[in-house]
């Protein structure tokens, strides 16, 4: 069967291949794809967010699924446009999506169901958001409600910042329309651990945990990013961590949303804070994560091409998934400068040598194409990933992949998956 992919970062790189091992599988497409992607199947110049240019594609070259990458499409539809027009596609509805697209839904959605969160406040003009910050004080966290590429959230330590966040949303309006409406929220104590669901509506399958490093330099240092590296399985998520995940969020979302006539189908995407009252949700996405597929997917055994395809046929019940017992680390090198204004273009050496090690894959995730030269083409690069027996074992593989490739002013953090050593003994 042919698979069209949608996207062109290192997650729709990491779904590219794995999805290429699959013996159902006989050519993948990319739109548009990157690179690296394009190694292992077909990537044509489409927007991610052309829904008819996609469906019509779909339909003429006779594609048995469609995987949505990204949360843009999604949240525009693109899903329920390809079922429409009798298509199979991975992700869910425009409906169910807004559990990402609007922080309000899902804070409104959490309350409703009883699915542990923090605490907060929901407001559309400035001065009541910044009178509830003067009552509660801080450290508090401001969000702007809609899509703001990962970029709408302030974590603030004083009440004057958190008030500096408001204008911005709300007066300044540097998010547009996605700052209509803001949510203020209580600051959470934990450690961050994201937890990813396939779901076909009715049933779920829980995937292996994984860690994001979101802050720019070493030691959670710096501005927040898209994820500079990630790591799995994340030990923070213990047997007793991932039942509660299980119960407490999981399962009631997915009977949750299918309760209120929106059924949740592709992958539901928990960011959680493991804290001492245990677990909570921090934020809910419609897609998986960038850069934890890049290290989730290539520990799973089972062909994922079936799994993707029971979630769009609500069959999802009779598939098991199965694991290998090792670790995976993926080390992103970002351009200099990100994720404040880099340079573009910088040519991009040692990939293929990178690669000769059969424990290490360089997933693309901004890069282009120039006659025989790979070039910089984004903030994230590249996903330098390692596997092996162990979390230690697969950090010196991604660092030792990191050290044979080279561009002009990459950087890298150097302390990706030291974190899983502070639950490991
Ligand atoms: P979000 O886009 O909602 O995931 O927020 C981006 C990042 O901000 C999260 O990954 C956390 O690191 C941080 N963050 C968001 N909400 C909170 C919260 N209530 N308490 C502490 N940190 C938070
Ligand atoms: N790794 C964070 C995200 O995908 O939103």
């Amino acid at each position: 069967m042919k698979i069209l992919i949608i996207g062109s970062g290192g997650r729709e790189h990491a779904l590219a291949w794995k999805i290429t091992q699959s013996p159902l599988v006989s050519k993948i497409y990319c739109a548009p794809g990157n690179p690296g992607m394009a190694a292992l199947g077909e990537c044509f110049d489409l927007s991610v967010n052309d829904i008819p240019g996609v469906v019509a594609f779909a339909k003429d070259n006779d594609i048995a699924l469609t995987v949505v990458g990204p949360e843009d499409p999604l949240a525009n539809g693109m899903v329920d446009a390809l079922t429409e027009a009798g298509l199979k596609a991975f992700g869910p509805t425009k409906a169910a999506a807004q559990l990402e697209a609007s922080k309000g839904f899902a804070k409104d959605f959490m309350a409703r169901h009883g699915i542990p969160t923090a605490a907060y406040g929901e407001f559309s003009d400035a001065e009541s958001a910044i009178a509830y910050v003067r009552e509660q004080g801080a450290p508090i966290v401001v969000k702007a409600d809609g899509l703001a590429a990962g970029k709408g959230v302030t974590v603030a330590q004083t009440v004057a910042e958190a008030e500096a966040a408001i204008q911005e949303i709300m007066v300044e309006q540097v998010f547009g329309d996605a700052g209509a409406k803001l949510i203020v929220e209580a600051f959470l104590e934990g450690e961050e651990a994201s937890i990813f669901a396939l779901s076909d509506g009715e049933n779920y399958r829980i995937l292996a945990s994984s860690q994001d490093h979101k802050a720019a330099y070493d030691g959670d240092t710096g501005p927040n990013t898209g994820g500079m590296g990630a790591y799995s399985p994340a030990p923070v998520v213990t047997d007793e961590i991932m039942a509660q995940i299980e119960e407490q969020v999981i399962r009631p979302c997915i009977e949750g949303m299918a309760k209120d006539g929106a059924p949740y189908t592709g992958v539901l995407y928990a960011g959680l804070m493991i804290g001492p009252a245990g677990c909570r949700v921090v934020e809910f996405n419609c897609r998986f994560g960038d850069p934890e597929t890049q290290v989730v997917l290539p520990r799973m055994k089972s062909d994922l091409v079936p799994l993707l395809l029971s979630c769009s046929d609500g069959t999802l019940d009779a598939q098991d998934i199965e694991w290998n017992d090792g670790a995976c680390v993926a080390v992103v090198m970002a351009s200099g400068g990100y994720p404040k204004a880099y340079e573009k273009g910088i040519p991009i050496t040692g990939i293929v040598d990178a690669e000769s090690d059969d424990c290490i894959v360089v997933f693309h995730a901004g890069t282009k194409q120039d006659g025989d030269q790979i070039l910089t083409n984004g903030g994230r690069v590249l996903n330098v990933t390692g596997f092996a027996d162990s979390i230690q074992g697969s950090i010196d593989k991604a660092y030792e992949g990191v050290e044979k490739i080279s561009f002009n002013g990459a950087h890298y953090r150097t302390d990706i998956g030291q974190k899983a050593f502070h639950h490991l003994t």
